[in-house]
């Protein structure tokens, strides 16, 4: 049968056995549980990248992606479609509010101060990190530099151009967007070049965090990507994140996202409107 005509056909019934392949094989590559009511998500995305290969049979296709390693092109693909990218500037204000002041405080030893953005979607998280960080620091003798990482490349590889419709960058204040984006053709905007050379992407899967040479984080910020995940899994995350903070460093979560979960080198920080905890001095 030709793939265009195979193409017009519904899309076969994934069976539960499938289903729980599927299920198995994302939250041990990722993380990600994949509940059962997203089962049609995820029968729809896997069928989808079944019609563009031609292919009719799931079992065929699981076979196939398995057979290459995480770092294979199919599986970067399918992940990029599986994972839940919905991020917006200053997604959270109170978390930024509570990063200002923080920065300020920071910036008194007039050091360096690292940030790290760890699930960063297509770049609107850590931009806002930067312009946030470059108002703050502005009048002081402190630099900064951001890391951004995120599992998926194809968001990673959106994140580095940082172009962003009309619609996303008009929820900034005017003031804020004219001086860190440049408006291009068709209604979208360019974060300026300076900003961008701020942020440093890179892929890096949070399952292996030990691969990653960021240690001495001032900031990790890290939210909406543990809610994906089984409670234990989120709690191993956060005690090797706080692993990668300096003395002193905050580490700042999505409200919610953690419960009942603290470190021995780190304390509450910040009021109830956030979830952030910072590391002892002493360390
Ligand atoms: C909903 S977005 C959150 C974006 C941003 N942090 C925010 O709060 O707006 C979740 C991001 O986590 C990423 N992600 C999912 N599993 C991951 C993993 N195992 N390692 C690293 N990133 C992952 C996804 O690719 C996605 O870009």
């Amino acid at each position: 049968m030709m793939t265009n005509e195979w193409s017009m056909q519904p899309l076969p019934e994934m069976d539960q056995d499938q289903f729980a392949q599927w299920q198995t094989l994302l939250e041990s590559r990722t993380g990600m549980r994949v509940s059962e009511q997203r089962k049609t998500f995820l029968q729809t995305s896997v069928g989808m990248r079944m019609r563009e290969l031609g292919l009719s049979d799931y079992q065929n296709y699981y076979d196939r992606v398995v057979e290459h390693p995480p770092g294979g092109m199919e599986w970067t693909l399918l992940v990029d479609r599986l994972t839940v990218q919905e991020t917006s500037f200053f997604r959270h204000q109170a978390s930024y509010d509570l990063v200002q002041r923080y920065l300020r405080q920071r910036a008194l030893s007039g050091k360096t101060i690292e940030i790290w953005s760890v699930g960063c979607s297509t770049g609107e998280e850590p931009y806002s990190l930067a312009m946030l960080a470059q108002e703050t620091l502005l009048d002081t003798d402190s630099y900064f530099g951001i890391t951004a990482t995120d599992i998926s490349a194809p968001a990673l590889a959106k994140a580095r151009q940082g172009i962003y419709p009309a619609r996303k960058v008009e929820t900034l204040p005017a003031e804020q967007a004219a001086q860190f984006f440049t408006p291009l053709e068709k209604g979208r905007y360019q974060v300026v070049a300076d900003l961008r050379d701020r942020v440093c992407f890179s892929q890096v899967n949070v399952l292996e965090l030990g691969k990653t040479p960021m240690y001495g984080m001032d900031l990790i910020y890290c939210q909406n990507l543990l809610i994906y995940f089984r409670r234990w899994r989120r709690k191993e995350i956060l005690n090797r994140l706080a692993e990668r903070l300096a003395p002193g460093g905050l580490l700042v979560v999505g409200l919610g996202e953690v419960v009942d979960w603290s470190h021995p080198e780190l304390e509450r920080e910040g009021d109830a409107a956030t979830l952030a905890f910072r590391k002892r001095v002493s360390a």
